[in-house]
């Protein structure tokens, strides 16, 4: 069964939060009684993945390992590992982090609401493809924009997806793809997800496969309640 390789996953965490404009980052910000971060390293506790890397902020590994992963007995955190500047950099101090594995997930710690199912879905597909991407169809007309916020093209919607994680790979390719990125400080402007970086540094494709539009982000303060409300129905709080 593909479910059953050796499957690792990397929960980012190291981010500032700075659209979030709290006094402590969103990763620990309280949602339901815990700290958000929770919620994300549940999903992968309880799904098919056997190691889970914590990649954090400078300085919290020590905070993470008592209050967060001791505190609510997460069994297969195997490593906590401080990021870097930008998220390609956490990512790929994860990446180094990994030990015995086939096929990686990279999700960011800021989407509680991600389900096992999802995470299934995930493996599943990178069994398959190599390289593939939760996401969905976005539901917005969505415009580009010139300077000055005046439009200038409308891409067909039909064709456009919003995208989420977990992003899921073959190990030796993700880790090769970043490798090469991180050798050439020319690509590395604008890499917001991990599947740019299977685009732009190898030949492979990326496919695309539907979360679930409720596996949101939480980027500026409204998506707390939102998370709350989501949480709440998926009977998490
Ligand atoms: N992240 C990370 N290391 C970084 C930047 C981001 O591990 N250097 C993580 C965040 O902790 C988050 C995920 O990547 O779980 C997605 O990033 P984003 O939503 O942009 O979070 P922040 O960078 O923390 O927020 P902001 O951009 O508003 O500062
Ligand atoms: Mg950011």
């Amino acid at each position: 069964m593909r479910e059953c390789r050796n499957t690792a996953a990397i929960v980012l965490a190291a981010g500032k939060g700075t659209r979030m404009e709290s006094d402590i980052q969103k990763q620990y910000l309280e949602l339901g009684g815990k700290p958000l971060i929770y919620y994300a390293l549940k999903a992968f506790e309880d799904s098919p993945v056997k190691q889970i890397i914590l990649v954090t902020g400078r300085g919290e590994t020590g905070y993470c390992r008592k209050e967060i992963v001791e505190r609510f007995g997460f069994q297969k955190v195997s490593q906590i590992t401080e990021g870097g500047r930008e998220r390609y950099h956490s990512v790929f101090e994860g990446l180094k982090a990994v030990t015995d594995c086939d096929i990686v997930l990279i999700h960011d710690g800021a989407r509680p609401c991600v389900t096992r199912e999802i995470i299934s879905a995930a493996v599943e597909g990178a069994g398959r493809y190599g390289a593939c991407v939760v996401g969905m169809p976005v539901k917005d007309t969505v415009k580009m924009s010139d300077d000055d916020e005046f439009a200038v093209m409308t891409p067909d919607r039909s064709r456009l997806w919003q995208i989420q994680t977990p992003q899921a790979f073959d190990y030796g390719l993700i880790f090769g793809a970043y490798s090469k990125l991180l050798s050439s400080e020319a690509y590395q402007t604008g890499v917001t997800d991990d599947a740019m970086v299977v685009e732009s540094m190898t030949d492979r494709k990326v496919k695309l496969i539907r979360g679930d539009y409720s596996n949101i982000k939480v980027t500026t303060p409204e998506d707390m309640d939102l998370a709350e409300v989501l949480l709440r129905r998926n009977h998490m709080i």
